[in-house]
């Protein structure tokens, strides 16, 4: 795909990956939607990276539908839609809180339902593309990941369905699976020293841009990105 002129919609991208990812997407020639919940948040980004974008939780399918609608009003089309939003928190089993882990499934799963569904006639028209921000946690659980892994592990499991849906009708949908990023995921000041040696939101925004411009005669179906060495010295 041809990044330049592309009409993308990134869910959660008011901070962290989604941010690195429209700030790269943007100097490639996209045209970027940004998202998120907090009103602030959100408003700092778009005049930060100049972008359009609307606040929503996608969590929410009326909220979910208007996101898509609004991003459709802005770009006169999606050609791809990127569905970032995402959060976890860990608790072991005997902490498991059923309320947070059913709001942790209600924007993994549910939010990635809701706005791919309400994107899907836009993306159909555009041949366009679905890039689906999962995690390592997906690939192998952890303890303490009882909620946020099976919120992944699901993700994964619907973005299988998806590809053997939609590939016959030229849509190619992609897995990120991310491990560890220095971002406001676990929490910490946006602003502080990163370590070097770990992932950087920039890490992964230039993986989904990498794969996004291979020709759309192939795609790359899914895709894990690690820390080359992470590890303590000595
Ligand atoms: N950081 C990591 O180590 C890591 C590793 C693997 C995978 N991931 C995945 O990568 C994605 C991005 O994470 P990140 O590290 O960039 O986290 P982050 O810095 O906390 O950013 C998350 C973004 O999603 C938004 N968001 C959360 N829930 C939302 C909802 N229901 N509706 C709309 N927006 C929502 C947040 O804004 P508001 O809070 O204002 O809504 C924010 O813009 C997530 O899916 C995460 O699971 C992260």
């Amino acid at each position: 795909m041809n990044l330049d002129g592309a009409r993308v919609l990134i869910t959660g991208s008011s901070i962290g990956i989604g941010a690195a990812t429209a700030a790269l997407l943007k100097e490639r020639g996209a045209r970027v939607f940004l998202n998120g919940r907090d009103a602030d948040r959100l408003a700092g980004a778009m005049e930060e990276l100049g972008l359009p974008g609307h606040r929503a939780d996608v969590g929410k399918r009326e909220e979910a539908i208007a996101l898509v609608e609004a991003a459709r009003g802005a770009l006169g089309g999606i050609d791809v839609l990127i569905n970032n939003a995402g959060w976890g928190r860990r608790m072991p089993l005997g902490e498991v809180d059923a309320e947070v882990m059913h709001a942790i499934w209600e924007t993994n799963v549910l939010g990635v339902v809701h706005t791919t569904q309400a994107a899907l006639e836009d993306l159909e028209r555009a041949k366009g593309a679905i890039v689906n921000i999962a995690s390592t946690a997906a690939l192998r659980g952890y303890a303490g990941g009882t909620a946020y892994c099976s919120s992944k592990f699901a993700l994964r499991g619907l973005t299988e369905c998806w590809r053997a849906e939609l590939r016959p009708r030229d849509i190619r949908v992609l897995l990120v699976n991310p491990s560890e990023v220095q971002t406001c995921f676990f929490g910490g000041d946006p602003d502080r020293e990163l370590d070097p040696r770990k992932l950087h939101a920039e890490d992964i925004a230039h993986a989904i841009g990498g794969a996004l411009e291979m020709d759309d005669r192939g795609f790359i179906p899914e895709l894990s990105v690690f820390a080359t060495n992470p590890f303590p010295a000595g």
